[in-house]
């Protein structure tokens, strides 16, 4: 039988990658350092405080982005074993996701073709699932195996009445779904682009999941992401926190076509500056991977411990202005076995501190201005805000039909 429970060691082949790609980054990050300046656009942007604000925008981003696109819905070992099974419903509709018997995952609308009640309401490992209304009982695949009183259901064909499948696709560590039942399937390597070999050396499907929460947002979730694409706001936002972790307004930036990475300055890079680079000690400092449209991947190291990832998905809340945010935070397989976890545990909550309390107060006060903006104001993204650009850039061209 199939499983990915057993969590294998990391690649040497990925490793090296890994290194090659995150000491590049250092480097380039280091050369910012010292001419103390960041990677920039060709302009200023304006943005249109309607993206923000508008119901109707948002019911239309609703159904061509987070139903018409592809969204990480959990990593591998979310469900790692056969019959391991999770739900992601943050967007409306109740999606189950299940490891199949070989392994696979399958994913279907939680909506029981009988009467429509929810058929999984609780996660545990089984081999088969059953509604809790009147029994029906239905397999791994989906298919209905089970149906008390079958004779009251006479001439209803019973292959149509199986879970309704959803598009999904495993690949690099990440479970994509595409929330329209039936809908076309997914290809993540066309989704990821050039960005597949920066996220295949990150191991993601080895990585195990140590702690997760929901951060509620009273902004746009475009507001609440915008908080993760800048460095510039980190010595006057985050005095006491971030800022002291890492530089402001310096950032390299990779364009990935609808993905991108970024990395700012860590505080420790400082001490490599009068340093030959054979002297710089190891670092897993990876930057943010940011996959369009709702996920960061922030990699990066607990100093003398080791890396971890901490995963933020901001998706849309029930209206314009609300938004909500899942943070995960992974303990890499390359982390080592002899860690203590409760660092890892530590992280997710200082990150969950730092997002609650500083990122998205501002971002509940700006939304609540720009409700009430004067006819003709443009927010102004600055050239150095240039990740923010070139994601507003793809929202855009995807809103109008011309991505
Ligand atoms: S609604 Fe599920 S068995 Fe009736
Ligand atoms: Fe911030």
């Amino acid at each position: 039988m199939a499983s990915v429970a057993d969590r294998p060691g990391t690649s040497p082949e990925m490793e090296a990658a890994r290194r090659e790609s995150h000491y590049a980054l250092r480097r380039r990050t280091l050369d910012r350092m010292r001419s103390r300046s960041t990677d920039l656009d060709a302009a200023p942007m304006r943005i249109d405080p309607a993206v923000y604000t508008s119901a109707d925008y948002a019911e239309r981003e609703r159904r061509a982005i987070f139903h018409g696109m592809p969204i990480v819905a959990g990593l591998t070992r979310d469900i790692p074993e056969p019959g391991d099974m999770m739900l992601f419903d943050v967007l409306g509709p109740s999606i189950l996701l299940v490891r199949s018997k070989a392994g696979t995952v399958n994913a279907f609308l939680n909506m029981c073709p009988h009467r429509g009640a929810k058929v999984v309401t609780d996660c545990s490992r089984r081999t088969r699932m059953t509604c809790r209304f009147h029994a029906w009982t239905f397999d791994l695949e989906g298919k209905l195996i089970g149906q008390p009183g079958k004779e009251g259901f006479e001439g209803v064909d019973k292959a149509e009445l199986g879970l309704l499948p959803v598009p999904v696709a495993e690949r690099y560590g990440l479970i994509f779904v595409r929330l329209t039942p039936r809908g076309e399937p997914i290809d993540v390597d066309a989704h990821l682009g050039d960005f597949a070999g920066e996220i295949a050396h990150l191991e993601l499907g080895k990585a195990d999941p140590i702690r997760r929460s929901e951060i509620p947002c009273e902004a746009n979730w475009k507001y609440a992401l915008d908080t993760y694409g800048e460095s510039y706001h980190f010595a006057s936002l985050h005095p006491e926190t971030i800022g002291q972790l890492a530089y402001s307004n310096i950032m390299i930036y990779d364009n990935y076509g609808l993905h991108a990475r970024l990395a700012f300055p860590r505080a420790e890079f400082m001490d490599y500056q009068e340093r030959d680079e054979a002297e710089w000690p190891h670092t897993d400092y990876g930057g943010l991977y940011m996959l369009f449209p709702n996920m960061i991947i922030n990699v990066n190291s607990i100093p003398g411990v080791g890396q971890f990832y901490g995963i933020s998905r901001v998706f849309p809340g029930e209206t314009v202005d609300r938004s909500r945010t899942l943070l995960s935070t992974y303990q890499p397989a390359h982390s080592g076995a002899e860690v203590d976890v409760a660092k890892w545990a530590e992280m997710h909550d200082f990150i969950q501190r730092v997002v609650t309390e500083e990122d998205y107060s501002v971002s509940r006060d700006g939304q609540d201005n720009l409700r009430w903006a004067p006819e003709g104001f443009a927010t102004v993204l600055g050239r150095n805000e240039i990740a923010l650009q070139h994601w507003h850039r793809n929202l855009n061209a995807i809103m109008q039909g011309r991505n």
